[in-house]
């Protein structure tokens, strides 16, 4: 049930977050809160078991419906926008994301919301071959164009509590007496800790000018280099090998007809295998992945984490 409420705290600054009860949007509305910001969601799953209780008030995205849409963003001095799909899927597709993300900022500019935080990814290309990352690159244009005052954070792949890539990996290597690395392995990334990506985002938002950054920690890895970390850490004992990329994908089909997933898309692979999640530029996390992986060796990787196929698609 939506919540009906419009202003909760008297006073406090309003912000509007997409997803304060998913992933990286929970870790920018934790932030806000405690500095004691007023926090609205949008969001599709409004009813949660709510790590905020009913501080925070959820509106659904309304893509089609724009007054709506306004009403709901009104009064915001920031827009947090987490909002994308991370694969097609029946009738919700890249380009349906492109749109719908492109109704956001026009709500944002209608609303008179004030500054515009938008999370892209490292490497977002409107050239880009790759549709996760050619849309994101649109996006990012249509946000430079827009009237609004804009940050846009691009971080590399995201580790934390929820993470799937880096705990899937990890639950892999524990359950499997064979880790299938695609191809050589050579290819980098640089992954970045979702509570840096929060706090980017939220002095992001503090600045003025308009910006667009890198969210990345100081280590790059290859990826071979991040699964014998992973292994090392969780003192697992699979052997890693290096097969083709087409056969290590067919393994990750194989692997997602048991757990009933997306495990990993032909994008996400390629955009790896591109080198797309690095950056050129300065590190602007702090947080060591391998740091972190050493707190939390007992949990990393114990359970699978699903991609949100059933939770966005569910039959
Ligand atoms: N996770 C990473 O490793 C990573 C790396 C680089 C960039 N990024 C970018 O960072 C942003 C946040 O990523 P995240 O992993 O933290 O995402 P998330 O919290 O799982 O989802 C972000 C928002 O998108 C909505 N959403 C997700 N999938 C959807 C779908 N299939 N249909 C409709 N709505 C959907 C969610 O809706 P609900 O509120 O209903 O859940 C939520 O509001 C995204 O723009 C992503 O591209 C993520």
């Amino acid at each position: 049930m939506w919540d009906k409420a419009v202003i909760t705290m008297q006073g406090a600054e309003r912000n509007v977050v997409t997803g304060a009860f998913s992933y990286t949007g929970k870790y920018i509305t934790q932030r806000l809160l405690s500095v004691g910001k007023e926090v609205r969601t949008l969001t599709r799953h409004p009813n949660p078991e709510s790590p905020f209780g009913d501080q925070v008030v959820a509106f659904p995205f309304n893509f089609d419906r724009p007054s709506d849409l306004i009403e709901s963003l009104r009064g915001a001095t920031t827009f947090y926008n987490t909002y994308w799909i991370r694969f097609p899927y029946g009738e919700s597709t890249f380009d349906k994301a492109v749109e719908n993300t492109k109704a956001l900022i026009k709500a944002a500019e209608e609303a008179g919301v004030q500054r515009f935080v938008h999370i892209s990814i490292t490497n977002a290309s409107e050239d880009s071959s790759l549709p996760y990352f050619r849309g994101k690159g649109l996006i990012e244009k249509a946000i430079i164009q827009s009237r609004l005052s804009y940050a846009i954070i691009r971080p590399s792949v995201i580790f934390g509590a929820e993470g799937i890539l880096i705990n899937n990996i990890a639950w892999l290597l524990r359950k499997f007496p064979i880790f299938a690395v695609f191809g050589s392995g050579e290819y980098r990334l640089q992954p970045v800790f979702v509570e840096d990506v929060a706090e980017i985002a939220v002095d992001a938002a503090r600045e003025d000018g308009n910006m667009v950054i890198d969210a990345v920690a100081p280590d790059i890895y290859t990826f071979d280099e991040l699964v014998r970390l992973i292994a090392s850490k969780i003192h697992s004992k699979a052997r890693i090998v290096h097969l083709r990329p087409g056969h290590a994908f067919f393994l990750s089909r194989l692997v997602g007809y048991m757990v009933g997933d997306v495990v990993l898309t032909r994008d996400e692979v390629e955009g790896l295998m591109a080198d797309l999640l690095v950056s050129g530029g300065p590190p602007t996390g702090k947080t060591r992945l391998s740091d972190w992986l050493e707190q939390n060796a007992g949990i990393v990787g114990t359970q699978y984490f699903p991609s949100g196929l059933k939770r966005y698609y569910p039959r």
